[in-house]
């Protein structure tokens, strides 16, 4: 009888560490599913992604710039959209973007339906417009099929933009190592990495880099301890105005929605300017303009070493 009790107790205590969530962090771990995807949506929203028919001259699909395999960026210090044009500022990942509060540095979109419309039309990236994309889609029968089997309306830029999002909530890196351990796997990370978490809560970086995706939730200034704009020592571009593109207003100048670090280990050259290569070199630039600290060698290696393990899995990512 004993024993059995002694069997429900183990079995009560491993269920309740199956559930519970988790470790009580600033860092939470991304889902491993997602049952309220619509998948219909998904796979529409999965092809228009991938469609360069969405592009003025046919050559440029989401996907040209957000390269899933490689991180869901093009890890370029600018975009390059239609004509060879470059863009003024770095492509940020699609991974995660449906847990970021806004779209875009300065957050100029609200959501990601908002957002798929901005390339569309953008006449550095896909340099298109409903118009032309809509009669081009409706040409193909098999895509008018598609569209008339999930939506009444058939081919709308509102139904193409919703296809688009919800792939975009698809696509989530969940099961890093990093989020393993916050679920109770003490064996998921070496003391190494989990000093370098230490570091990054210590040092304060955990006070804008935080939540599901490590980021995302909230605009920070560049150069809170630093005036990171004048050593930089190249001129200011509009793309360096940040969040004062959208508002206007003076005091928003510099500010940026802090990025997601989830992917940043594989997704470099880093920075809305991409003025540095190295994530060695991002947490020393962090450091000394966002906390006003030089920090020593061992604790940015330590530091990198943990970004590193929010690195998760995707079908479509190949690290
Ligand atoms: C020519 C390259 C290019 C193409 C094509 C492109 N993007 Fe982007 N994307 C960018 C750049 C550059 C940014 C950052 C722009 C900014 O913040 O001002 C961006 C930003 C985004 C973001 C915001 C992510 C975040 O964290 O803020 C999402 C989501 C996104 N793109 C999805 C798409 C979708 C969907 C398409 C196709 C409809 C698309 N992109 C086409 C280059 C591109
Ligand atoms: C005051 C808020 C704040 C603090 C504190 C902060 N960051 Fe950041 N972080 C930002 C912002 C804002 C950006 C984007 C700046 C830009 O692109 O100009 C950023 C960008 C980054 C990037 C580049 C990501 C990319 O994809 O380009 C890394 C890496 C990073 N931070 C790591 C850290 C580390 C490590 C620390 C602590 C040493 C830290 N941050 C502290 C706000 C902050």
């Amino acid at each position: 009888m004993l024993n059995y009790l002694k069997l429900f107790v183990i079995f009560l205590y491993s269920a309740a560490i199956q559930c519970a969530d988790i470790r009580h962090e600033p860092i939470q771990p991304l889902p491993l599913h997602q049952p309220d995807l619509n998948l219909k949506l998904v796979d529409l929203g999965d092809r228009l992604f991938h469609d360069t028919r969405l592009s003025q001259d046919g050559t440029i699909s989401c996907a040209s710039c957000h390269v899933l395999s490689a991180g869901g960026t093009d890890r370029l210090p600018v975009s390059v959209g239609v004509g060879g044009i470059k863009g003024g500022i770095k492509a940020p990942t699609v991974y995660n973007s449906g847990f970021n509060f806004t779209q875009f540095w300065d957050g100029r979109a609200d959501t990601l339906e908002e957002q798929a419309a901005g390339p569309v039309h953008n006449p550095i990236e896909m340099n298109s417009n409903w118009h032309e994309v809509i009669a081009k889609l409706r040409r193909d029968p098999d895509m008018v099929m598609s569209f008339e089997a999930i939506f009444d309306d058939g081919i709308t830029p509102q139904n193409i933009v919703v296809s688009i999002a919800e792939f975009e909530r698809s696509l989530v890196t969940a099961n890093s190592r990093f989020d393993r351990w916050l679920k109770g796997d003490d064996s998921a990370l070496t003391d190494f990495e989990l000093s370098g978490y230490r570091l990054f809560k210590s040092y304060g970086c955990i006070s804008c880099h935080q939540g599901k995706n490590v980021g995302g939730n909230l605009f920070a200034y560049m150069g809170a301890m630093g005036d990171y704009f004048k050593e930089r020592k190249k001129e200011i571009t509009p793309a360096d105005l940040g969040r004062f593109n959208v508002t206007g207003k003076e005091e928003d100048k510099h500010f940026f929605k802090v990025p997601s670090l989830r992917l940043a280990a594989i997704n470099p050259p880093y920075f809305h300017d991409s003025s540095v290569e190295t994530l060695t070199e991002a947490v020393q630039v962090m450091g000394r303009y966002q906390l006003g600290r030089d920090i020593p060698a061992e604790d940015v290696k330590a530091m990198v070493a943990f970004l590193n393990t929010l690195v998760g899995e995707h079908r479509r990512l190949k690290p």
